[in-house]
C-alpha cells in the first residue's frame, strides 16, 4: 500500500479500538489443541489473522467468518501438513506452531519464522521449553511421542516462549510449572482461553510470575478477544504527535496504566473512564523519559510510536529494554526531519526536528509504519509513505479510515494501481 499524506492536520474525535492482534494470534493457534467448535468475537480485521487462518485451514480446520469480527473454527478432524514457508515467514506468531503442532500431532517442522525484523529474535527459550516437555529437536523438525509434565524456569521473560510453554502444558494431565513467565494481557488472554477449554491454571505473582497448569483433552471455546492496547496506544499518541485531541473507545484502561502516566508526564491532559480515554495534547511537551520493558511497563511494540511523539516535540528519551537494538524507526524518522543522539547505554535522546525533510519514505516494519504516517500528518508538507510489504495492514484494522475519521487526509493507493498508472 502507498499512503499519500497531507500534512498539517491535528487529529480530533473518537475512534473505536478493535480486538488485540497479539491476543488473537496465539488463541487461534490454540484452537488446534481443542476438539469441537470455537466461536471468537472481537477478532480484528487485519492480515495477520488471515495468515494464521490459512495455516489452520492447511491442517483441516474449518473456519467461517460469520460476521466481520466473528470467527467459527471447527477442529475435530485435523491432520498434520508441512507448514508452508511462504506463509510462516510472514508472521512472528508462526512460532506458536511449535506448541500447537507438537500438542496436536506430535511433530512440527521448524520452518522460517518471520515477522518484523527490527532486530534479532531468537527462539532458544521456546526450544528450552520444548525439551523440558520431552520434545526431541532434530535438524529441521521437532518430534515427541508423548509430552511430560515438567517445571520450566525461563531465564528471561519471553512472551513467545511463555505462549509455547502454555500450549504444551495444556496437553498434559499432570501439573506443569512455568516459572518467570510473561504476564502481558495477551498472555493472560490465552490463559483465559485455555481455562474455558478445560485447563486448570493457577497463577502465582510473587516472587516471580509462575503458572501451574493441569491440562488434558480440550473442547471448543466461546470468547471475546480483549481490546488491542497497542492500537489504543497508537491513537492516543496520534493526538500528541499531531497536537490534537482524541478519544479511544472500547478499551481496557487497566492495560494502559504505564502509557497514561507517560503521556501525563509529557504534559498531556488525560481523562480516563471505564471503557474510554480522552487525551488533549499540550502546546509544548515537557521532557519525559520512556522505558519499554515487560508488562506492566510501556510495551516494546509502542516504542516506534512513542519515538514519533518524542521526535515531534524534540524532547525526552527512549529506551527499550526488551529489544535494546530496536532502531529500525530511526532512519525513516530522520528522513522526515527528526533529530536524536544515541548514548552508549542505549538511550535515544530527541532534539528539535529539522524544518526540511524528505517527501517520501519506506516503511521498515509494522509499528514504525504507523508512527511514520502519524509523523507525516504533523509536517507542514505532503509526504508519501511506501509500505511495499503491507506491514501496516498486518496489525491496524481500517487504519486509513480511522485516521480520516479523526480529520486526517490520507489517501491509499495499492501497488497494483500504481503500476497500472505508470
Ligand atoms: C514481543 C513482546 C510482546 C509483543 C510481541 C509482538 C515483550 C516481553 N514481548 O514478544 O509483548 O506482543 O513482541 O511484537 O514485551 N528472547 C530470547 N530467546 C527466545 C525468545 C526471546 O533471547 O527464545 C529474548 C528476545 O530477544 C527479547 C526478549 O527475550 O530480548 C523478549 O522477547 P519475547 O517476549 O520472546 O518477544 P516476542 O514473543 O516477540
Amino acid at each position: 500500500m502507498i499512503y499519500h499524506i497531507r500534512g498539517g492536520r491535528r487529529l480530533e474525535g473518537c475512534v473505536k479500538i478493535g480486538g488485540s492482534k497479539n491476543a488473537v494470534l496465539p488463541i487461534l493457534f490454540a484452537t488446534l489443541l481443542t476438539r469441537g467448535k470455537s466461536i471468537l468475537s472481537g477478532v480484528p480485521e487485519i492480515t495477520d489473522v488471515d495468515t494464521v487462518l490459512s495455516l489452520l485451514r492447511a491442517f483441516g480446520a474449518e473456519v467461517r467468518r460469520v460476521a466481520p469480527d466473528v470467527l467459527e473454527i471447527e477442529t475435530n478432524n485435523l491432520s498434520y501438513a508441512s507448514p508452508c514457508e511462504r506463509i510462516t515467514r510472514q508472521i512472528r506468531a508462526s512460532t506458536y506452531l511449535i506448541g500447537a503442532c507438537l500438542g496436536r500431532f506430535g511433530r512440527v517442522e521448524i520452518s522460517a519464522f518471520g515477522g518484523c525484523s527490527f532486530c534479532e529474535r531468537p527462539i532458544d527459550l521456546h526450544l528450552h521449553a520444548v525439551r523440558a516437555f520431552g520434545g526431541e529437536i532434530r535438524q529441521n523438525e521437532i518430534l515427541c511421542k508423548q509430552l511430560y509434565a515438567c517445571r520450566v524456569v525461563f531465564p528471561i521473560v519471553s512472551v513467545g516462549a511463555t505462549v509455547n510453554g502454555l500450549l504444551l502444558a495444556s496437553q498434559v494431565e499432570d501439573e506443569s510449572i512455568l516459572e518467570n513467565v510473561a504476564i502481558e494481557p495477551h498472555v493472560l488472554a490465552l490463559v483465559a482461553f485455555l481455562r474455558i477449554a478445560g485447563c486448570r491454571i493457577s497463577i502465582l505473582h510473587t516472587p516471580r510470575p509462575t503458572f501451574f497448569v493441569r491440562g488434558g483433552r480440550l473442547h471448543g471455546v466461546k470468547m471475546r478477544v480483549i481490546p488491542d492496547m497497542i492500537e489504543a496506544g497508537t491513537y492516543l499518541l496520534s493526538a500528541l504527535v499531531t497536537g490534537g485531541r482524541v478519544t479511544v473507545e472500547q478499551i481496557d484502561p487497566t492495560h494502559l496504566s504505564a502509557l497514561f502516566s507517560f503521556v501525563r508526564k509529557m504534559g498531556a491532559d488525560l481523562t480516563v473512564k471505564e471503557r474510554s480515554a480522552t487525551i488533549i495534547s499540550p502546546a509544548r511537551a515537557t521532557c519525559a523519559d520512556a522505558v519499554c520493558a515487560p508488562y506492566p511497563a510501556l510495551p516494546t511494540d509502542l516504542s516506534p510510536v512513542l519515538a514519533a511523539a518524542l521526535a515531534r516535540y524534540g524532547t525526552g528519551t527512549l529506551r527499550d529494554t526488551v529489544f535494546p537494538k530496536r532502531r529500525s524507526f530511526l532512519t525513516p524518522y530522520h528522513a522526515l526531519g527528526a533529530n536524536f543522539v544515541e548514548s552508549e547505554d542505549g538511550a535515544i535522546s530527541f532534539l528539535s526536528p529539522d524544518a526540511s525533510h524528505a517527501d517520501s519514505v519506506t516503511v521498515p516494519d509494522l509499528r514504525t509504519g504507523a508512527g511514520m504516517v502519524l509523523y507525516a500528518l504533523s509536517l507542514n508538507t505532503d509526504t508519501t509513505v511506501y509500505d511495499t510489504q503491507d506491514y501496516i495492514l498486518r496489525g491496524y484494522e481500517h487504519f486509513t479510515e480511522k485516521l480520516n475519521a479523526l480529520g486526517a487526509c490520507v489517501c491509499e493507493e495499492t501497488h497494483e494501481h500504481r503500476k497500472e498508472n505508470i
